[in-house]
């Protein structure tokens, strides 16, 4: 089946944060949205019956995860990521972010160092230091418009911390680790016994034919990991507001499970279940398709910025729909550039400079229909076509 990912969708009146909360940008609502990562697609058609199954039962009391609904997160993780895993390997849980939040909790104490890289997905900061935990930077090296690791400082500063949230696909650079890389972050975690959490939670969201490898594939040579999933990125599904945790080691899953259970967080909601399900189960082709219509969105962005406002530079991305553009030619700051774009253009982007170690850049969702996102590349080419290079 055919799905399209063309069609544009009125989402106000559907209380979505990307485009009727723009308050942070200074107005109520109004701008074309490019910012926060959910995209503008219709999720899984059979998701939705799913969910509206569920709703023929009129009672939404306490709810369980079933194994049926971890069984198909399982089948999922073999077929697209080769992990083999049984699956009482596998968790549900409320949002990435916050497993994550107990994932430090559980396994770190108050000042130990929990290593991060920046540019990187800022609640990662928030999570770290508001637990008291030291936030260590060991930040990706840019270099010929791409980045990559600084192995030997990885190294050396694994050496000094408890634990290292790796993103895989990197959010926002857009990087997919190759499999030796993230095999190689295994090892070095191995090497430091250091934990590795593994956030996964765009690792179905990979462009250009890129496969992502989990950092799960590697349990049997170190089990000291969470890995987080979800189907908040992949199916679009964020305000469901669950995820799944894959934890090898069964001690170390009891250990967060119950460090959750202390604060009363016992597993998603109910329209999670049947949404869950249907997403692992049915879902195979239309993530492919989304995929594909993520490269010809990113290709477009790349030529059509080449072409008419070649000063921006783009990082190209291997996976996520958040592609991470340069914009330092204009010597301007990433909050002047966010500003100037939603006063004179009427986009909302990403402010860069949140995600550390990157002024100067922008976060730019292409989550969205072509049509849709035409207008924002519009808006930043004549962004560009106003200034001089520096
Ligand atoms: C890398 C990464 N992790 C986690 C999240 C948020 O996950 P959740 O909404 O499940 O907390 C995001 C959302 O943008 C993300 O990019």
């Amino acid at each position: 089946m055919e799905y399209n990912f063309d069609k544009v969708y009125d989402r106000m009146g559907s209380d979505s944060i990307k485009w009727e909360k723009q308050l942070k940008f200074g107005v109520p609502s109004g701008l074309t949205p490019f910012w926060i990562a959910d995209t503008d697609f219709a999720t899984l058609p059979q998701a939705v019956e799913a969910m509206r199954a569920r709703l023929e039962h009129p009672i939404f009391g306490y709810t369980f995860t079933p194994e049926k609904v971890l069984e198909a997160v399982q089948g999922w993780y073999k077929r697209r990521h080769g992990v083999d895993l049984p699956v009482s390997a596998y968790a549900a849980a409320h949002g990435v972010v916050t497993s994550i939040w107990f994932s430090i909790r559980a396994f770190t104490q108050e000042g130990d160092g929990v290593l991060v890289s920046t540019p990187v997905y800022d609640p990662f900061f928030v999570v770290i230091e508001d637990q008291n935990r030291k936030k260590v930077d060991c930040p990706l090296v840019y270099e010929d418009g791409a980045y990559h690791i600084d192995w030997e400082q990885l190294d050396a500063k694994l050496a000094t911390v408890k634990a290292m949230i790796f993103c895989n696909p990197h959010n926002p650079t857009g990087n997919v680790w190759t499999a030796q890389e993230v095999e190689r972050v295994v090892q070095l975690c191995k090497k430091h016994d250091v934990w590795l959490f593994s956030d996964e939670i765009h690792g179905d969201v990979a462009l250009y034919g890129n496969r992502c490898t989990s950092a799960a594939q590697f349990a049997a040579e170190y089990d000291k990991m969470v890995v987080y999933t979800a189907i908040s990125k992949t199916f679009n599904m964020a305000g469901l507001e669950s995820s799944c945790n894959i934890i090898p080691n069964p001690d170390y899953k009891a250990a967060l499970v119950n460090c959750m259970h202390g604060a009363w967080l016992m597993g998603p909601n109910c329209m999670a279940n049947p949404a869950i399900a249907a997403c692992y189960t049915y879902g195979d082709e239309w993530v492919d398709q989304m995929n594909a219509y993520l490269t010809e969105n990113a290709e477009y962005v790349i030529h059509t910025l080449a072409e008419k406002a070649p000063a921006i530079k783009v990082v190209k991305p291997q996976g996520t729909y958040l592609m991470w553009l340069d914009f330092n030619a204009f010597g301007m700051t990433s909050k002047q550039i966010t500003d100037e774009l939603v006063k004179e253009y009427g986009v909302a982007v990403g402010d860069g400079s949140g995600y550390g170690n990157a002024e100067g850049f922008i976060r730019f969702n292409i989550g969205c229909p072509r049509a849709t996102l035409e207008k924002g590349v519009e808006a930043l080419c004549r962004f560009a076509a106003s200034k001089k290079e520096r």
